[in-house]
């Protein structure tokens, strides 16, 4: 895969991002829910159930890999969270045909070729999976410990902007899923734009949010985008919001 930086007819961030966040935050994103992806969100509940088994919590901890593509991160994450069932989400069946093959433990993990038992991947819409896994934080079944959002697709013509997750009737249920949301990008404007996005509907929401945005190189990259845009020589941000969902 050839890896461009991002090209964009934006100089800056999104022009009427204050007020898209600010409609957003006051409106709820009422579109219906797709069958297959409730038939993927139970597969996702029926994982996390067996994982726990006898000894389930009333509150499951779960950590989410959110656009995990061929799912390299969601393998990292469940080496983290050892404890804990790590839930990759793609719409691309393609992708996720590739989550957890030989090539990819090579990658992923250094000194071991074992797939971490606390992985699962599913094929789902986001938009979806989200507003049904949100149901489960508010009903205090799930705890969303950690949120990956890596590399989202950056839909960089000004005028698709609104098709990204933040500038989306989606972002307030985003930011209430975990007291962790962690965003990689390659593209400094989606980052500062997420940031700003974060604030704003943070407050708005009562969310009481730290936001912490900056650049970073990682030495051992963590998703196949990460490992290309890094091998390309691009500059890499980060953007993560600490708090806590208002209910
Ligand atoms: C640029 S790729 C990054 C993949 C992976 N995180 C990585 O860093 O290698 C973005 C991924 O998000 C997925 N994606 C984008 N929008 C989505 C949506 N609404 N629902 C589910 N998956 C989505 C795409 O299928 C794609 O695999």
């Amino acid at each position: 895969m050839v890896v461009h930086s991002v090209k964009t007819n934006q100089e800056d961030i999104y022009k009427n991002l204050e007020a898209v966040v600010r409609k957003y935050a006051a409106t709820t994103f009422l579109r219906p829910v797709a069958d297959h992806t409730r038939d993927a969100f139970e597969q996702a509940c029926e994982f996390v159930r067996a994982f726990y088994g006898t000894a389930s919590a009333e509150c499951a901890e779960v950590v989410l890999d959110s656009g995990c593509g061929t799912g390299e991160s969601s393998i990292h994450l469940a080496r983290k969270f050892p404890n804990v069932p790590v839930i990759g989400v793609d719409k691309s069946a393609e992708r996720l045909t590739k989550a957890g093959n030989e090539h990819q433990l090579k990658h992923a993990v250094a000194g071991s070729m074992e797939l971490p038992t606390n992985v699962f991947w599913v094929r789902a819409e986001l938009l979806d999976f989200w507003r049904l896994a949100l149901e489960k934080v508010n009903a205090g079944e799930w705890k969303i410990l950690h949120h990956a959002l890596y590399y989202p697709n950056p839909w960089p013509k000004e005028s698709e902007a609104t098709r990204r997750f933040h500038l989306h009737p989606i972002f307030p249920t985003l930011l209430r899923l975990s007291p962790v949301t962690e965003l990689r990008t390659n593209w400094g404007i989606y980052a500062r734009e997420f940031k700003e996005a974060a604030r704003i509907a943070g407050d708005l929401l009562s969310l009481n949010l730290d936001v912490e945005y900056g650049t970073f190189s990682p030495e051992n990259p963590e998703t196949a985008f990460e490992r290309k845009y890094r091998a390309a020589g691009q500059e890499l941000f980060k953007v993560t919001t600490f708090g806590h969902s208002s209910r």
